[in-house]
């Protein structure tokens, strides 16, 4: 039986450009392509894991243009549950213009619009069908007090929460995020949250350790193409990534993300779910765009068959 994963974040319409280089100031400068797709990391995490099959509800923000009724349909064409995305009048949805390099690396802005005012009184709204969730995964594309509130949901009525401390922001309190089941940052957003350097696994391990001194169960720190570190009570684990040749890297965080949601709450194993994610995360940096990217369970099962040969 597939999970059930609530999202509780941000949606963007992404609006990627592919750069020879980034242009210089006051220079104009032609670009090869262009593309438009579905974004933000929380609606990526969501649709991640619905792709793989999770069964995903989104509490989230959209304004009243184009970009929002895109936004909806494109949730509801992939199965997302859409009861709690409310349109705000007046607002402009989230967008995120991105540059992406030839080697697949990527500079990105984000809009963030109507997510930029979503309230803990949304998230009450949805109480009830969050009581039935297995995990809430959050990430700070939408305000603060927002996380705070719903990380204290999940401890008050016993649901697992997931925190990807992402974009990195200088004002998130670690102090009122303890009561988070699973904190899932980068190398520089741990570095921000704890103060401390973070190299290597080592310095990932005592920066990891030092927030789950504070209450944090868990940390699972995204190494980029150095895999990824699964810090415990028990012990440390590292995740060998796996290679490919990047076309672009953008949102593979969330995909790894995503995918963890959904085989973590199916198959309730940590290991095994964060050797799914490393592949997933893997595969969606080969091809170009966010969402669009990500694959579908046929289609992830294949890639991980061909890593087998
Ligand atoms: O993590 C990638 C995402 O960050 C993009 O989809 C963009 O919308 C920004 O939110
Ligand atoms: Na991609």
């Amino acid at each position: 039986m597939s999970g059930k994963v609530a999202v509780v974040g941000s949606n963007m319409v992404d609006l990627i450009t592919y750069v020879t280089r980034m242009p210089g100031p006051g220079e104009t400068l032609e670009a090869p392509s262009f593309s438009l797709g579905c974004g933000g990391k929380g609606a990526n995490q969501a649709v991640a894991a619905a792709k793989l099959g999770a069964d995903v509800m989104m509490v989230t923000r959209v304004g009243d243009d184009i970009f929002a009724d895109n936004t909806i349909n494109n949730l509801e064409t992939l199965g997302v549950d859409t009861r709690h995305v409310v349109r705000v009048p007046g607002t402009s949805s989230g967008v995120a213009p991105i540059f992406v390099e030839e080697s697949g690396e990527n500079s990105i802005l984000i809009v963030k619009g109507a997510n930029e005012h979503l309230t803990p009184e949304e998230v009450d709204k949805a109480a009830e069908e969050l009581k039935q969730c297995d995990l809430i995964v959050m990430q700070l594309e939408v305000p603060l007090e927002t996380i705070y509130h719903t990380i204290a949901f999940g401890a008050k009525h016993g649901i697992p929460t997931l925190l990807n401390p992402a974009p990195a922001q200088p004002d998130l309190d670690a102090s009122r995020i303890t009561d988070v089941t699973y904190l899932v940052p980068n190398e520089s957003e741990l570095e921000l949250l704890t103060g401390m350097t973070v190299s290597d696994e080592d310095s990932a391990e005592a920066a990891a350790r030092s927030l789950m001194a504070k209450g944090i169960k868990t940390v699972i720190v995204t190494l980029g193409s150095k895999g990824a570190l699964l810090v415990t009570k028990e012990g440390r684990k590292h995740f060998a990534p796996i290679t490919v040749t990047p076309k672009d890297t953008t949102g593979a965080g969330d995909a790894f993300i995503g995918c963890f949601a959904h085989f973590y709450t199916r198959d309730k194993d940590l290991e095994a779910a964060l050797s799914m994610s490393v592949r997933y995360a893997a595969d969606s940096i080969t091809r170009q765009g966010t969402q669009k990217s990500y694959a579908t369970g046929a289609e992830f099962e294949a890639f991980c068959a061909s890593l087998e040969k």
